[in-house]
């Protein structure tokens, strides 16, 4: 009998606004050994996501609603410690949806094998995972970024927004971010190389979205909802493209999401809006993989990671930082060994 231990994060009960302590429970059993064509992963990073929020819902989705007493979901990265797959060998490492526990015990055709060689495992869930396909499927799938394109990105120093924006101006466009605070906005322009950049929380979004960009929007990659999103609205051009992401902003609303009353200025403008989960291009991952990885070993992305450090306990305070704006960059825990 194997004598390691699993803590859970479990979703106890469902939130009404932020989610709460009383919403989680954390257990703790010993881990099985894996059965027949089985293996068994020792959860390293877990992925902290604002779509997490969303999930804890029982609403219609486009994943399924998460049960109570269920594991919280997550995207992870982990090492193969034990296997009885062939597909799987001891060492290896991947990546996959093993949610917030150490260990998860699976038949591993879920997940991806990850070359811890090319880039450290926690890149899998940022540049090469979640952040950097979710920017390049929205930007350049879905948006058709064109070069000479000004990009708007809300929630631009995010680990998505970051991706973003640097993806822009290699493809030789203008990026313009929607940060809060003034450190935020100094790493837009000073490290990611955006050419402008806007502190929600102290500027006049309006005024100043009039300011950097003078000749329009042709792109709006929107991650934030709400006021943000209606304000961008106001400067479209003819033919843009407006990219729903997401909507930071109204996760934790207890009344029903706030649209856009803007919406008129796609008519004006002849302008689209189009929402997509960058599992929609699942098909096309391994060529925009193969471009993240390029553009990252010749330092053309980078993306700072945000990591805590410490057992899955330490989840439901990690999840809050993602809606104060507290992260800053790629938000992840680094469980113990
Ligand atoms: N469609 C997809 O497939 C897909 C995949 C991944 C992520 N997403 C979406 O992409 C967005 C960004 O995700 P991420 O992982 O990159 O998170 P993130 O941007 O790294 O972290 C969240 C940031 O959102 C900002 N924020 C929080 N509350 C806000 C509010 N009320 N108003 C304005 N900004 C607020 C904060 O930044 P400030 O300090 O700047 O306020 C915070 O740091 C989210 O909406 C997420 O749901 C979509």
């Amino acid at each position: 009998m194997s004598k390691r231990l699993n803590r859970q994060v479990q979703l106890a009960a469902r939130p009404e606004g932020l989610p709460k302590p009383a919403d989680w429970a954390i257990t703790e059993e010993p881990v099985s050994e894996p059965g027949p064509e089985e293996v068994l992963v020792k959860v390293r990073y877990i992925s902290v996501d604002p779509a997490m929020r969303g999930w804890m819902n029982d609403r219609p989705s486009y994943v399924p609603v998460l049960g109570l007493g269920a594991v919280m979901r997550a995207l992870t990265v982990g090492e193969v410690v034990a296997s009885n797959s062939g597909a799987h060998r001891v060492g290896d490492w991947v990546a996959g949806l093993d949610g917030v526990q150490d260990y998860a015990i699976s038949d591993g055709s879920q997940y991806m094998k990850i070359d811890t060689g090319l880039a450290p495992p926690q890149t899998y869930l940022n540049t090469l995972g979640i952040a950097g396909l979710t920017a390049y499927c929205g930007l350049l799938e879905v948006g058709q970024f064109q070069a000479g394109n000004t990009a708007l990105v809300s929630g631009a120093a995010g680990s998505v927004g970051a991706h973003v924006g640097q993806i822009a101006k290699l493809k030789g466009g203008r990026a313009v971010g929607i940060a809060g605070g003034p450190e935020k906005c100094a790493y837009l322009i000073d490290e990611l190389g955006f050419d402008a950049a806007i502190d929600y929380k102290k500027e006049n979004l309006y005024k100043s979205l009039g300011r950097a960009c003078p000749d329009g929007i042709d792109l709006f990659f929107d991650n934030v909802g709400g006021d943000t999103l209606n304000t961008g609205l106001a400067f479209i051009n003819v033919g843009a493209r407006v990219v729903i992401c997401g909507a930071i902003s109204q996760y934790n609303e207890t009344r029903s999401f706030q649209g856009p009353s803007n919406y008129i200025r796609l008519l004006m403008r002849s302008s689209r809006m189009e929402g997509f989960i960058y599992f929609d291009f699942r098909d096309k991952w391994p060529g925009m993989l193969k471009d993240l990885a390029t553009w990252r070993a010749e330092g053309k992305i980078v993306c700072r990671e945000d990591i805590t450090e410490g057992p899955v306990d330490i989840f439901p305070d990690t999840l809050l930082r993602l809606f104060s704006g507290e992260n800053f960059g790629k938000l992840m825990i680094k469980l113990p060994e």
